[in-house]
């Protein structure tokens, strides 16, 4: 949207630069972009821009002898290395690009403020002016932050507020499969999700997400079950995996790696008193996949379908998820974001959910199993 301003937040080295280079590519085909790159020098990105097959018609604000850019192919792609507010203000009021690109307004300071740059003060202050004049004269702006832990420097939170659309760029926990989520659009629909993978040469769409899930698991173990946990609003995929087997102490040993300790005991229990699984004779240990924390209710269900699955060797249809927690009495309950997990698994390319019966959510394009016991989930999954 012109005029609109884009917020992107990500952890430093995650993509951010690399996946608004590619964007900028695209988009100078057909109009005039200011590529401001406030972290490195203008020959770092240009540099990287040849990596990924960019080549900007020019840096400005640079004593640069002109050479070899000539032949650009995207006349209309200008980088700019600067840090300074006001010089940064001058030149899109007299370039008037139709799109710009701050990366990152943590390395921005305005001369004014006597706090260092990527302060809250100098964070916000950078971002109103730049806002004004790409209302004014109808810019769309994109704006990079770095997500950083709580100290000194600013993150991203300070400025979600200010802006139309905020997106985050993650994928600490896929190797090199990125995820690009809207958590705030203004002019469109929010939890929507890109997923991409980092190549030689920059972003890769992957067309087909489900191939992320399965790519990992070229060797498939019995005891893998795969839940949609929710982090506040945020879904996410997660892989349980549960070892249960023989035990030599006298009493048996129990583990949890990003689980509720307690959890895991009752869920034992009741498989053991509904369901007949002899555990009090046997070890068991539930770990979600890199140990991401996954301590809620709604992990239940993938937990008892995972131990089940350990138990009897079996393996769980991999394009499946479990959403439900379960209840002492073995009945599986109703989760809170339903729809929401719903979607996540659909997007991600899921084809299956086994999921509480009786709970209501729109109708989705996913094959639904609905339970209302321990048992029947676990007859649907094995
Ligand atoms: P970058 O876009 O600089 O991250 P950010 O702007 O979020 O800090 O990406 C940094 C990482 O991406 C770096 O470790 C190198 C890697 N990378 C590739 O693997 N392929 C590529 O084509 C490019 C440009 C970067
Ligand atoms: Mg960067």
């Amino acid at each position: 949207m012109p005029g609109s301003l884009v917020l992107i937040g990500g952890d430093p080295g995650i993509g951010k630069s690399t996946l608004l280079l590619q964007i900028v590519n695209q988009l100078s085909q057909r109009q005039c972009v200011l590529y401001v790159c406030a972290e490195e020098s203008g020959q770092q990105v240009k540099l990287r821009a040849q990596r990924l097959g960019v080549q900007p018609a020019g840096v400005l604000n640079h004593d640069s002898s002109g050479a070899g850019e000539s032949a650009a192919e995207n006349p209309d792609l200008y980088l700019l290395p600067e840090t300074d507010l006001e010089t940064i203000l001058q030149e899109l009021d007299s370039l008037k690009p139709q799109v710009a690109v701050i990366d990152s307004i943590q390395a921005l300071y305005f001369s004014s403020l006597t706090s260092s740059p990527g302060s809250v003060a100098q964070v916000r202050e950078c971002t109103s002016a730049l806002m004004r004049l790409a209302k004014q004269e109808n810019i769309m702006l994109f704006i990079v932050g770095h997500v950083t832990k709580e100290g000194a420097i600013a993150g991203p939170k300070v400025l979600e507020h200010l802006v139309d659309t905020v997106l985050y760029f993650e994928g600490e926990r896929f190797a090199n499969h990125r995820l690009l989520r809207s958590v705030k659009n203004r002019f469109g629909a929010t939890h929507e999700l890109g997923v991409f993978e980092m190549m030689d040469r920059g972003l890769r769409e992957v067309p087909n997400p489900s191939e992320l899930f399965l790519g990992d698991r070229d060797e498939v173990a019995p005891g893998t079950a795969t839940i949609v946990a929710c982090e506040g609003t945020r879904p996410i995929v997660v892989e349980l995996q549960a070892l249960v087997s023989p035990t030599s102490y006298s009493s048996p040993r129990r583990s949890t790696t990003g689980l509720e300790y307690n959890r895991l005991l009752q869920i034992l229990a009741v498989l053991e008193k509904r369901l007949g699984i002899p555990l009090s004779k046997l070890d068991a240990y539930v770990a979600s996949s890199g140990g991401l924390n996954v301590a809620e209710p709604a992990a239940d269900l993938g937990v008892a379908i995972a131990v089940a699955a350990s138990f009897r060797d079996r393996l769980v249809d991999p394009l499946t998820v479990i959403i439900g927690e379960v209840g002492l009495g073995g009945q599986v309950r109703s989760v809170s974001q339903m729809e929401l997990r719903l979607k996540e698994a659909l997007k991600l390319g899921f084809k299956k959910a086994i999921v509480p019966k009786g709970q209501s959510f729109p109708d989705l394009d996913i094959e639904i199993i609905p339970v209302s016991r321990v048992a029947d989930a676990i007859v649907a999954a094995l």
